[in-house]
């Protein structure tokens, strides 16, 4: 049996990406961002290579049943977790799993602080914090900084594990964007508070890719850490009006192959599909083995997509399983029966294209990507 579509990983991008964020900043250590399975590229074979091919020893997880799946299944390495959002704390059980398997909850309410400051089995346990310096989602709220540090020093802490928080605007221009301006500052505000309170903080980040990318908001700021997640899989995550202010050439990690299984004839008229849509030229259309069923989204209809020098259109309804694409008559005789079909390839021009053409990100493309696909991984 050939396969049918499949995802490509080619791990030797994932550590020419590392090797650029590296060179980008020398001084910082790296969070590795590996929630929603490796942003679609599956999360145990990305962190496995990261760990003993790259040396990376921290990763981020949204949920803690992600955590848990990556501490079980990579139990003969090292490195440590986080848990960013979904944390729930208020279970009892999940207690048990921070402890048991080492895994950090980032907190980012005060309630959740109290209960690990004052649950004894908590008492040598790493606390992390995130605050919301102007994201507004989760996160402290940097009022209650002196509440917090006060919190702490009268449990007999003296010292923060890591202390954390995200841009909202980190696509958009680092110096000049007044969010991005007034998130760096809070979060210089309340790093200043905590030591002059004289807790130690151990680690300290702030940084996601748009910011990494920019140069711009971990240089000067004292940070221990950056968090990389989409950049570390290839693409840009910078708007593309502001892709002049990145220096960052990643290379995209992932290829989407499907194949063609079956071509044929049509004239202007033609009718195909399902709701029968009207091919608007002659051409040939080449019938590709995926679809919604594999997290090929019907929104996507419409958009652009290349072979062998020819440029085609989704023509008609993306099915569960199939889409058609209708290229020009002259490419009768190159686009053939059986033939391999990139839906994007290494090239982070052609995903971002597709991206911008189906008005996604390329974060919700490879998230989007369903089990049907199998993920293969390569070192080329
Ligand atoms: C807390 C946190 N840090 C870092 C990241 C990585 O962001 P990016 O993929 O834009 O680098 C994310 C992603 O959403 C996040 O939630």
């Amino acid at each position: 049996m050939k396969f049918r579509s499949r995802l490509v990983v080619n791990l030797k991008n994932l550590e020419y990406n590392h090797s650029q964020i590296k060179a980008m900043a020398p001084d910082s250590n790296i969070l590795f961002m590996v929630k929603a399975d490796g942003y679609g590229h599956g999360m145990i074979p990305i962190a496995r290579f990261a760990v003993t091919e790259l040396g990376i020893k921290e990763f981020g997880c949204a949920t803690i049943s992600e955590a848990l799946k990556l501490r079980e299944e990579l139990n003969d390495l090292e490195f440590d977790i986080y848990v960013f959002s979904d944390i729930q704390l208020e279970l009892f059980e999940n207690a048990d799993i921070y402890l048991k398997r080492r895994i950090i909850p980032v907190i980012s309410n005060v309630s959740e602080l109290e209960y690990i400051l004052h649950t004894p089995e908590f008492k040598n346990f790493p606390i992390c914090l995130k605050f919301n310096t102007g994201m507004n989602r989760l996160g402290l709220d940097p009022k209650e900084t002196p509440h917090i540090a006060n919190m702490i020093k009268t449990h007999g802490r003296t010292t923060v594990h890591h202390l954390i928080s995200h841009y909202a605007n980190a696509s958009y221009p680092m110096e000049t964007n007044e969010r991005n301006i007034y998130q760096r500052s809070r979060f210089i505000d309340i790093k200043k508070y905590f030591t002059d309170a004289g807790i130690t903080l151990e680690r300290t980040s702030q940084s996601n890719s748009g910011a990494i990318e920019q140069k711009i908001g971990f240089k000067n700021s004292g940070d221990t850490h950056i968090r990389p997640g989409l950049m570390m899989y290839g693409p840009t995550s910078l708007h593309s009006e502001f892709s002049n202010l990145g220096h960052f050439q990643g290379k995209v990690v992932s290829r989407l192959e499907t194949y063609i299984i079956r071509t044929f004839e049509v004239t202007a008229g033609t009718p195909i599909g399902y709701g029968s849509t009207i091919c608007p030229h002659d051409g040939i259309v080449a019938v590709l083995a995926i679809g919604y069923g594999d997290g090929f989204s019907t929104r996507y209809g419409g958009a652009h997509l290349h072979h062998k020098g020819f440029t085609g259109v989704i023509t008609g309804r993306v099915n569960m399983d199939m889409i058609q694409v209708l290229f020009p008559i002259e490419a009768r005789d190159h686009i053939l029966a059986h033939e391999i079909f990139t839906i994007w390839g290494e090239q982070d021009g052609d995903l971002l294209k597709f991206s911008e053409e189906t008005k996604t990100i390329p974060y919700e493309l490879f998230c989007s990507l369903l089990p049907r696909i199998p993920r293969v991984y390569r070192l080329d």
